[in-house]
């Protein structure tokens, strides 16, 4: 594995870059004392139903996945969501927080000359504004969506896209996301993999072990020749 071959450091958006349970101030505060249960049902059900759409071949955007997602965790919960609550968790997500060391990590890679990507199951109304009004906005060249092609990931095509978006070759690419399955996804299909394992969590048993394991984004900069 050359680490010099490396043009694109490509990053998954949410639970990499943005923190996904950063709504869960939203949903206490909206469902007390539920917010933790529904903030975690709501990730999970999202993930799930995005997997579940692909391998039935009834292909829906992520924000809706997202909506109906939402939906589910609060029925579960056994509380009642209102179109205005809906709506108000539906825009905390498009106001999630960044890891703390996430900014520092993508200027110094900029200043280093490397091309920046997001890739995303995430469909462009709900990643566009939630990248714009982040601090990560100036780092990014490109934010790349699985809806571009309406091919979810972990699917080959789905990489593929984001191969022939940043015209490189397999070899060019870094993919770093803090989740196992995209991880697995990712080296699937060749790319170089560094897993963000924020959670501590084992190496997923698919025969995919990533190419590197950090805590968090600060050491990827040793793939910066
Ligand atoms: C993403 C979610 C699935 O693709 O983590 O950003």
């Amino acid at each position: 594995m050359d680490m010099n071959q490396v043009k694109a450091f490509v990053f998954d958006a949410y639970g990499t870059l943005f923190d996904v349970f950063s709504v869960i101030e939203k949903c206490e505060e909206l469902y007390p004392n539920k917010g933790n249960q529904i903030s975690q049902t709501w990730r999970k059900k999202q993930l799930e139903y995005s997997y579940l759409r692909q391998m039935m071949g009834n292909y829906r955007p992520f924000s809706e996945v997202t909506r109906k997602a939402l939906r589910y965790a609060v029925e579960e919960a056994g509380a009642e969501l209102t179109q205005e609550k809906e709506d108000s968790l539906l825009h905390a997500y498009q106001h999630l927080s960044v890891y703390k060391e996430v900014p520092q990590v993508l200027k110094d890679l900029k200043e280093k000359g490397v091309t920046l990507a997001i890739f995303s199951n995430g469909s462009h109304d709900m990643l566009d504004p939630l990248v714009k009004q982040s601090p990560l906005a100036e780092y990014l060249d490109y934010v790349i969506s699985a809806d571009d092609i309406k091919q979810f990931k972990p699917t080959p095509a789905s990489y593929t896209h984001a191969l022939n978006f940043l015209e490189l070759k397999r070899e060019n690419i870094l993919f770093m996301s803090s989740n196992g399955w995209d991880i697995s996804g990712a080296k699937n299909f060749g790319f170089h993999t560094a897993w963000i394992n924020r959670n501590d969590l084992p190496v997923e048993y698919l025969n995919l072990p990533p190419d590197a394991i950090y805590d968090d984004l600060k050491d990827i900069l040793n793939w910066v020749n």
